[in-house]
């Protein structure tokens, strides 16, 4: 299956796991793509309002995942954006992989995973957090592109 991982990631945590997830579905036989949301230079993490520097072309995408950092306890504003703009084909299979510093789901992981499955029409067919500051942190990635590629 061809499967677009279209990321944001400012310093690198979430193109990271997302990279973890590439080899995992490549391994399972599928055809993976990481796709970058580029932003203007001068964005700085957390601005409400962004202009994004084109958008990915998922067309032939069988499967999207979308891998994205927590900012302020929600979704990033660059996926909130993109998924605003991005016209996903009906029946094309969605996940989500969240990247967020602190340990706990709940202090903003949670929240960006509903926030992409409501900008997904609810249509969101899984998803995994990665909490980066666990000591497990190696652990939760491996599992997370385990799960994710499974849903594939
Ligand atoms: C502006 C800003 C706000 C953040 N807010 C949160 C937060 O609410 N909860 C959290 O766990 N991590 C928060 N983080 C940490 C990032 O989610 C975390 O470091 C993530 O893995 C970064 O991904 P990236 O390296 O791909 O950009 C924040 C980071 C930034 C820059």
């Amino acid at each position: 299956m061809k499967i677009g991982i279209v990321v944001f990631s400012h310093t690198g945590n979430t193109l990271r796991a997302a990279g973890a997830l590439e080899s995992e579905l490549l391994e399972r036989g599928h055809d993976p793509e990481i796709l970058r949301l580029e932003v203007p230079a001068d964005y700085k993490p957390g601005e409400a309002a962004v202009e994004l520097e084109g958008i990915p072309d998922i067309s032939g995408c069988d499967g999207l995942v979308f891998a994205s950092p927590v900012h302020a306890f929600s979704l990033s504003a660059v996926m909130r954006e993109y998924l605003g703009r991005a016209e996903i084909p009906p029946g094309t299979r969605k996940a989500a992989l969240i990247t967020q510093h602190l340990p706990f789901a709940w202090l903003g992981g949670n929240r960006a995973l509903r926030q992409l499955e409501a900008a997904c029409g609810g249509s969101l067919n899984g998803g995994a957090i990665v909490n980066w500051s666990r000591s497990n942190r190696e652990r939760q990635i491996e599992e997370a592109a385990a799960k994710i590629a499974g849903l594939f």
